[in-house]
């Protein structure tokens, strides 16, 4: 590629300048491509021959954005900046010609041409808050300019893009083309020159700014943010081309940048987009391993977690049949699935003909003969082995040879489950999070003997899902659940104590968490746990009370605290209190306040410990793996870049000193940091390096 430099080339078509970037495999706006884009713009000016620019990107997406690998690394020139200064100082028509996903610092650099023509499937957006940023190449004011405050700052603050048609109608592009998208944005300059039409730049324009609705917009969308610098800084930087003449506003939006560029939240999201990309390939794969092809997918059992597995394959466009063993649980269950669609429908976040289409992809039988026809057969049935063996022993005579068995137990042993087949190698577990069609973590549980085809085929598989799936080891709840118990433990321990759930939660809350433990555990019910441990003669005083006093959680009204009918809001209850101050006074417990710090530290180093030893066993490949696990599963602050991530910033001597004084305290030797915690701290270094 490229007469300019690798990455850009320049062309001409009678008197229309053609500037190509090809840089695999987003276009990101790397120093080479600001560069060639640079000259191409020279050229372009003080050719006389040349009448109109057109700007478009080869390969599989217009540019997807600045370059993420430069930021924290001193800037070369030319800035983006100066890119787009060329661009609005061409006196000729530039003309962007987008396709893919246009992105951040590439949707901008859009913004400041005096064209934009799209195909039908492209997307533009402003992503940079995903990364703990705001748009520093100008977003945040020409964006306003072209539709208004309100609706800029809800594409900024979301980051969700959004497609062509919609910002067809909003005025962001000037026309949707069909065919050869360069061949169509040459036509499409062609025709401005010969129609003589002016070149507004979208700086110069103000009719669109307008204050009303904006602060009412802003406070509804950031009122969920909370904690995150990002979001806030978004508003005041739209805020700001409200009020202040444009370049005013540009140098207040580059100051903002810059401070959250520098920012330890800005590093920890920019981590875990890495660590999410990072997590999808597995280390030890062959490169001859190649996913098989999936057409049809069976989920066997209709509970919750079936037909929210079922729904993922039906967004993904994948028909799906769904196995129940009775017609009245199967119907029960296609309900539900309609019931969420229809949620979804009313809230304006589906048509209802989509909702038909995917309702269509989903076919509801009580044959287990039918997953013969299914690449992929995913059990979600009860989580008890026996009942999982025989089901996989099912499976094993009449799945196709090669289709994929997976099973979505959340902690049950993956090994016993694949030998109840003759086809060990095409077995693993594929644990989605509750509820299965929303949460985004997939963690792909491989097996002794899982083929590598096998995995590579779940990866793409979670891909295709919308997944982030990520690939760990068979142990007791697998990454996810097994760094869980840690605080469940150390939850009960804190209500002994001294401390109460209120207080728990708030400490966790506080921290970044969207709920506390005692609230999740009232969401996912406490009944569950309790029939395991009666099953396995286990005790945990303080549930076990509750359970015996009929608090189930949210479902019974009552559990960690009380739910008014119809509400989720979680309202202290004096008998919880007496409860647990009972229970500390039958172990002679001299219940004693208990710090905001000193809980926020039990809940969270002990899981870190434990995700330690998760690495020194090898279940999760990498630290990273660990944190995306957190970030996607757990709700863990992605600002805070997950539990790995955290303990690095603080310094793994300290956790290691903290985690000794617990375990020295509790006379519990399972708080002892482990050998790698110890190892590291002595070397001075963090699990990420
Ligand atoms: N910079 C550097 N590398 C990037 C990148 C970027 N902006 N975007 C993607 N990549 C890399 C990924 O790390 C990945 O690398 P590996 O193959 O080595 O893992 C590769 O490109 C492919 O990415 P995906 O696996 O994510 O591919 P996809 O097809 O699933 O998704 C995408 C493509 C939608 C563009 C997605 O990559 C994405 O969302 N990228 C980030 C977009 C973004 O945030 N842009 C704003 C950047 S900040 C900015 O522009 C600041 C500013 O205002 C000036």
């Amino acid at each position: 590629m490229g007469n300019i430099n690798r990455s850009v080339d320049f062309s001409t078509d009678s008197e229309i300048a053609v500037v190509t970037v090809d840089n695999p495999p987003v276009n990101a706006l790397k120093h080479e491509v600001r560069a060639g884009l640079a000259e191409a713009l020279r050229q372009a000016r003080d050719d006389a021959a040349v009448k109109a620019v057109v700007i478009a990107c080869a390969g599989r997406t217009f540019f997807a954005g600045a370059d993420i690998t430069e930021f924290g690394k001193p800037p070369q020139a030319p800035g983006l900046h100066d890119v787009i200064a060329a661009i609005e100082a061409t006196p000729k028509p530039v003309v962007a010609a987008l396709h893919g996903t246009a992105l951040g610092g590439g949707f901008e650099l859009a913004l400041a041409c005096h064209f934009r023509v799209a195909v039908s499937g492209a997307r533009v957006g402003l992503p940079e808050v995903k990364l703990g940023l705001l748009p520093g190449a100008g977003g945040t004011q020409r964006l306003p300019r072209l539709i208004g405050p309100e609706k800029a700052l809800q594409l900024i603050v979301t980051g969700e893009p959004m497609a062509a048609p919609k910002a067809l109608a909003d005025g962001v592009i000037d026309e949707i083309v069909e065919g050869d998208l360069t061949a169509a944005a040459i036509a499409f300059a062609r025709r401005v020159v010969a129609e003589g039409r002016p070149l507004k730049l979208v700086r110069d324009r103000e009719d669109k700014l307008s204050a009303e609705g904006f602060a009412d917009a802003a406070e509804a969308l950031t009122r969920r943010l909370r904690g995150r610098d990002a979001p806030a800084a978004c508003v005041e930087a739209v805020r700001n081309a409200i009020v202040l003449p444009f370049e005013e506003g540009l140098k207040r939006e580059g100051e903002l940048f810059r401070k959250l560029v520098t920012g330890d939240q800005s590093k920890a999201q920019r981590h875990v987009f890495f660590a999410e990309r990072e997590a999808a390939k597995v280390p030890d794969m062959p490169d001859a391993a190649k996913p098989r092809p999936i057409t049809h997918g069976a989920v066997v059992g209709a509970g919750t977690m079936g037909g929210g597995i079922g729904m993922c394959f039906a967004n993904a466009g994948i028909p799906v049949t769904i196995v129940e063993t009775g017609r009245d649980l199967l119907q029960k269950g296609l309900d539900r699935v309609a019931a969420n669609y229809r949620t979804t429908v009313s809230r304006g976040g589906l048509g209802a003909d989509e909702m038909e289409r995917r309702m269509a992809l989903i076919t509801g039988v009580t044959e287990l003969e039918a997953v013969g026809s299914a690449d992929v057969v995913i059990e979600a049935v009860f989580e008890e082995m026996n009942v999982k063996k025989r089901v996989f022993a099912n499976l094993d005579r009449l799945a196709k040879p090669n289709a994929l068995l997976a099973t979505n137990t959340s902690m049950l042993d993956v090994n016993e489950i694949a030998r109840a087949t003759a086809r060990p190698e095409d077995v693993l577990g594929t644990h989605f999070f509750s509820p299965a069609n929303v949460m985004r973590l997939l963690e792909i549980v491989r097996g002794a003997q899982t083929s590598f085809d096998a995995i590579a085929t779940a990866v793409g598989l979670g891909r295709r899902l919308g997944k982030v799936p990520v690939t760990v080891g068979v142990c007791y709840g697998f990454v996810g659940n097994r760094m869980l118990a840690r605080r469940s433990i150390e939850t009960e321990r804190l209500l002994l104590e001294g401390a109460l759930p209120q207080e728990v939660d708030a400490a966790v809350v506080a921290f970044g968490f969207p709920m506390g433990p005692c609230a999740m555990m009232d969401l996912a019910g406490l009944d569950v746990g309790w029939r395991i441990r009666k099953g396995r003669g286990e005790r945990a005083l303080i549930e076990d009370a509750l359970c015996e006093a009929g608090h189930f959680g949210q479902k019974t009204g009552k559990g960690y605290f009380r739910y008014e009918a119809g509400s989720r809001t979680p309202v202290p209850d004096p008998e919880v209190e007496g409860i647990i101050i009972e229970a500390s006074a039958r172990l002679g417990i001299n219940r004693r306040p208990i710090g905001e710090e000193e809980i926020v530290e039990r809940m969270i180093f002990p899981m870190i410990n434990e995700g330690a030893r998760i690495l020194e066993e090898g279940i999760a490949a990498r630290p990273g793996d660990i944190d995306v696990i957190w970030v996607y599963g757990y709700g863990w602050p992605v600002w805070r870049g997950g539990p790995m991530y955290y303990a690095d910033r603080l310094r793994l001597a300290h956790l290691r000193d903290r985690l000794t004084h617990y375990a020295d305290r509790s006379e519990d030797g399972t708080l002892q940091p482990a050998a790698l915690i110890r190892r590291l701290a002595a070397e001075g270094r963090g699990f990420t390096s």
